[in-house]
C-alpha cells in the first residue's frame, strides 16, 4: 500500500460557538503542490448550519458525509496546511472518536484520493487518559465461572484432573455434546490446554450423564467427586452448559492457577434468570464477515447466552441477499464517493461493501444452532430504509418533495412508504426468503426511529391517510406495521421490534414482542399496555456508549456513560411492578456498530460488558457481586 500523502487533523474547543466548534487543519506531505480540490470528511458531530464555518465553503452534506471547498485559489506546497472551522454543529463533542472518522480529497481530475485521520484533540484542557474500567477483584469461592450459577456448594481440590471424558456407556448424543463443547473451547482458545477427551483417561475424570425430566430444559446440576462427576440436565441446552461450566472450571484453574481451582466435591445446581439472553449485532454501519459473526455467536455461547439478534439493514446498507431483489446487495451496500451510497462512518476514497450470501446465512443459523443460540433477523422497516430506497428506487413516491423530512442521524426521506403498493410486493417476498432461511419464531422488523413528519408530503401517503381516515406519521406507522405483522403471522411468526413500534396506535400485543431501548420506564409502559418485552436500555445495555465520561474514552455518548460496573449493576427488572413481572422476557446487550472501525475499539466497548449482561440474564440478582465478576472477567474470550 502506498503512504498516504494527506493528513486531516481535528481539535475540538468546547466554547466557539453554541455547540461548540471543531477544527480542522489539512497537511499536504505529497510531492505536489495541492490546489483546486474538495474535502469529504465523516463525522457524527454534524454540520448543521452552513453558513457557519470559517475559511471553507460547505458543499454538501448526507448523514455524517461532509464535502467542503478550499477558499478560492487556495495552493498548498508540500508541508503546508489549511485550516478551517466548523461551529454550526448538531451537538457537543465529548469524546475523542466524536471527530473525522475518515477522509479524502476529491482531485481536479475526478480522482479520490485518501487522507489519513487522527481521533478528535481536546483543545484548551488536558485529556485525562482513561480510568481503569475493572477493578482487581476478589473471589470468595476459588471457581472462574461467567456468568456465576444459581446456587453452588463446592469445595476447591488441590490438583487439576488432566481432562473430562465420558464415563463408559455414555450415549453418542453425550459424547456429541462433549465435543460440541471442546471444538468451541478451542475455537475461543486455541493455544489453551484441552478441557475433555472422548478417550478416558487415567489422569482424567469420568463425566457421568443423567437426562432428568424434573430440570428445565437449560438447567443442570452437577455433583464432584474425586473418583466423578455426574451431569444431570433438562434438555440439550442444559446439558451444553453444564459441561460449559466445567470447561470454564477447568481453563479458569490452569490459566490463574493462583485465584482459580476445580472442585473436588460439592454441587452446582443452575439456571437461567431469563428466558431470552440476546445479543444484537448491527452488521450495516460497518460489515463483519461470515468467521467474525461466527466466532461471536461462539463468544455468546461460551457466556450462556441464547438469542443472536441480526441488524442486517440500515440506512447504510442492506446486508442480506434477497434473490428476488438482487440490487439489495449490489447497489445497497456499496458505500463509496462514486457509488449511490455514500461513504459514511469511516469510509474513505475507496468503495466498501460486503453482504451475506443466503449460502453463510444458512452456515451461521446452522453455527448458532448447534450451540442453542436462535437466530432472530432483523430488517430495520419502515424508518432506517436508505439503502433498500436506493437500491429499488419505485418504493418510494415519486410526487414526494426531496429532503421533506431527515431522520435523527440526518438522511433525507429515509422510510419506506406505506402508500406505496410495492412496498407490500417487496416485503412478502422479502419475509418468503427470511423465512426459509431463519427457522426462529421471531422476525424483528425493528420499527424505530421514524422521523416525525415522514410521508406528510407524499401525496400516496396523504390519499391514503384519507382513506384510512387517519393523520399524522404515527397513525400511518401504526397502519403500515398492522400488515406487517398480518405478513409474519400468515407465516407463522412472531414480530420483534423496537419500543416505537407501539406509537400511533401499535399492533396487536399477542405474539408481539418489543425492545425497550429508549429507557426503562418504557419497557414498563409497554408491559402495562400488554407488550412482552425484552429490555435493552441504551444508558446500561448498548455497548457502543462510552465507558467514562474521560475525552480519550472512545464510543458514543447520547444515551449517557455506562461504566462495566453500572451495566454489571443494572437491574432490569428493578422497577416493574409484581404483577408485570411476567411480561419481561429477558435483556439484551446491543453492538451498535457507528464507532467500531477496527478490532481494537470493538473488544474495548464490547468487553467486559457483554459478560456483564450476559450473567445480568443468568445469574440471580442475589448471586451478582461485582468484585467478583471483575476478577473473573480477565480471562474470557474477545473477538
Ligand atoms: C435504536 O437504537 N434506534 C433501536
Amino acid at each position: 500500500m502506498q503512504p498516504v500523502s494527506y493528513r486531516l487533523e481535528s481539535a475540538w474547543q468546547p466554547e466557539g460557538g453554541p455547540k461548540g466548534r471543531l477544527t480542522f487543519v489539512l497537511f499536504n506531505l505529497s510531492e505536489l503542490p495541492l490546489s483546486g480540490f474538495r474535502l469529504v470528511y465523516t463525522s457524527l458531530t454534524r454540520v448543521v448550519d452552513p453558513a457557519a464555518c470559517q475559511n471553507a465553503t460547505f458543499l454538501r452534506r448526507n448523514a455524517n458525509f461532509h464535502e467542503f471547498a478550499p477558499p478560492e485559489g487556495l495552493v498548498l506546497a508540500r508541508g503546508e496546511s489549511w485550516t478551517f472551522s466548523v461551529s454550526g454543529l448538531n451537538r457537543e463533542a465529548r469524546h475523542c472518536t466524536d471527530g473525522a472518522k475518515s477522509a479524502y480529497l476529491t482531485l481536479s481530475d475526478g480522482r479520490h484520493v485518501p487522507v489519513a485521520v487522527s481521533d478528535l484533540r481536546l483543545e484548551g484542557a488536558t485529556s485525562e487518559p482513561p480510568p481503569a474500567r475493572l477493578p482487581e477483584g476478589r473471589v470468595g469461592l476459588p471457581f472462574a465461572l461467567q456468568p456465576w450459577p444459581a446456587k453452588i456448594d463446592a469445595v476447591a481440590g488441590e490438583g487439576l484432573p488432566d481432562v473430562l471424558f465420558p464415563a463408559a456407556g455414555s450415549s453418542a448424543e453425550d459424547m456429541e455434546a462433549i465435543d460440541n463443547v471442546l471444538a468451541l473451547h478451542h475455537r475461543l482458545f486455541p493455544a489453551g490446554h484441552a478441557p475433555f477427551s472422548l478417550a478416558p483417561s487415567g489422569q482424567g475424570r469420568p463425566i457421568v450423564f443423567a437426562k432428568s425430566g424434573e430440570l428445565g430444559g437449560e438447567a443442570y446440576r452437577l455433583a464432584f467427586s474425586g473418583r466423578e462427576i455426574r451431569l444431570e440436565y433438562g434438555q440439550a441446552a442444559g446439558r451444553q452448559y453444564g459441561l460449559t461450566t466445567l470447561a470454564q472450571l477447568l481453563d479458569g484453574a490452569r490459566r490463574h492457577a493462583a485465584r482459580f481451582r476445580f472442585p473436588a466435591a460439592g454441587t452446582i445446581a443452575d439456571q437461567p434468570r431469563y428466558g431470552w439472553r440476546g445479543c444484537h449485532l448491527d452488521v450495516a454501519r460497518q460489515f463483519y464477515p461470515t468467521a467474525d459473526v461466527m466466532r461471536l455467536i461462539d463468544i455468546l455461547a461460551w457466556f450462556k447466552l441464547n438469542v443472536f439478534h441480526w441488524h442486517l439493514t440500515d440506512d447504510e446498507a442492506w446486508r442480506l441477499e434477497i434473490k428476488a431483489f438482487l440490487t439489495l446487495t449490489t447497489l445497497g451496500v456499496m458505500r463509496g464517493p462514486d457509488e449511490p451510497l455514500l461513504p459514511q462512518l469511516g469510509n474513505g476514497a475507496a468503495p466498501v461493501g460486503g453482504f451475506y450470501a443466503q449460502e453463510e446465512v444458512k452456515a451461521i443459523v446452522a453455527h448458532a444452532a448447534a450451540l442453542n443460540v436462535e437466530v432472530v433477523p432483523e430488517i430495520d422497516i419502515p424508518g432506517h430504509s436508505t439503502a433498500a430506497l436506493v437500491a429499488l428506487p419505485e418504493l418510494a413516491d415519486g410526487q414526494e418533495a426531496p429532503e421533506s423530512y431527515h431522520s435523527v442521524q440526518g438522511y433525507p426521506n429515509n422510510a419506506l412508504n406505506p402508500a406505496v403498493p410495492f412496498t407490500y410486493e417487496f416485503l412478502e417476498k422479502v419475509f418468503d426468503e427470511m423465512v426459509a432461511l431463519f427457522p426462529s419464531r421471531y422476525v424483528h422488523v425493528g420499527g424505530d426511529e421514524v422521523a416525525n413528519g415522514s410521508w406528510l408530503a407524499s401525496p400516496l401517503a396523504r390519499k391514503l391517510m384519507e382513506v384510512q381516515g387517519i393523520s399524522g406519521t404515527f397513525a400511518l406507522q401504526s397502519h403500515f406495521l398492522k400488515k406487517v405483522k398480518q405478513m409474519l403471522t400468515a407465516r407463522g411468526r412472531k414480530l420483534v421490534g423496537w419500543n416505537e413500534v407501539a406509537h400511533g396506535g401499535g399492533v396487536g400485543t399477542e405474539d408481539t414482542l418489543l425492545m425497550a431501548w429508549e429507557n426503562p420506564r418504557v419497557g414498563i409502559e409497554l408491559a402495562r399496555e400488554g407488550y412482552d418485552v425484552v429490555m435493552t436500555p441504551g444508558q446500561a445495555y448498548y455497548l457502543d456508549m462510552a465507558q467514562a465520561d474521560a475525552w480519550q474514552e472512545p464510543g458514543a455518548s447520547w444515551a449517557g456513560t455506562a461504566t462495566p460496573e453500572h451495566t454489571y449493576a443494572y437491574e432490569a427488572e428493578g422497577e416493574f411492578p409484581e404483577e408485570l413481572k411476567s411480561r419481561m422476557k429477558g435483556v439484551q446487550a446491543c453492538i451498535w456498530s457507528e464507532h467500531f472501525l477496527s478490532r481494537d475499539y470493538f473488544n474495548r466497548l464490547v468487553f467486559p460488558r457483554l459478560p456483564a449482561i450476559a450473567e445480568a440474564a443468568w445469574t440471580p440478582k442475589a448471586q451478582k457481586d461485582w468484585l467478583r465478576f471483575a476478577a473473573i472477567a480477565p480471562l474470557g474470550p474477545m473477538l
